[in-house]
């Protein structure tokens, strides 16, 4: 009997494990969306001459975007990848002056870029919800 508890509950753990996982990897555009406000449009604003909008792209252009991970216009990118500014290296850099990037520090890297890219597909020009004023 006590055997039988024991390998239930090392499935439960199994199960659960795999469903965190799946969590991690589809990328939550709330939070992606709360980053992409608080950082990226913030600086953009300042240094960009403005916002970019989710919606001056397809979702199939955001993908490609960060497939190929480089930042800026295609024709001239900056000397930053794109995903440079979700790093742990860039939070550090900015945590004192902004309170997104302070709040996120712990998250990984990978999981913030997913989060990011999920938001910017969801509003993206062909979604169901372009948004225009991010
Ligand atoms: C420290 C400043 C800064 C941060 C942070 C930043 N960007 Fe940028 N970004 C720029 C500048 C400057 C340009 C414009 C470059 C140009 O026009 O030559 C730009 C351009 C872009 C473009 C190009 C738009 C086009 O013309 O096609 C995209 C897309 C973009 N940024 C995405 C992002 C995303 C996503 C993030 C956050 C994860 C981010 N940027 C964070 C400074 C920043």
């Amino acid at each position: 009997m006590k055997h039988h508890k024991t390998i239930f509950v090392v499935l439960i753990s199994i199960l659960l494990g795999f469903s965190s996982m799946a969590v991690a990897k589809e990328g939550n555009w709330k939070k992606g969306r709360i980053y992409y406000k608080m950082v990226c449009s913030e600086c953009h604003l300042e240094k960009a001459g403005g916002k970019i909008s989710p919606s001056e792209k397809t979702k199939a252009e955001w993908l490609d975007y960060f497939e190929k991970n480089i930042h800026g216009p295609q024709d001239a990118p900056t000397k930053y990848t794109a995903s440079y500014f979700v790093s742990k290296e860039y939070r550090e850099s900015i945590k004192n002056t902004n309170r997104a990037a302070k709040k996120m520090l712990k998250v990984p890297e990978d999981q913030l870029l997913e989060d990011v890219k999920a938001f910017l597909v969801h509003t993206a020009k062909d979604s169901d919800q372009p948004s225009r004023c991010e």
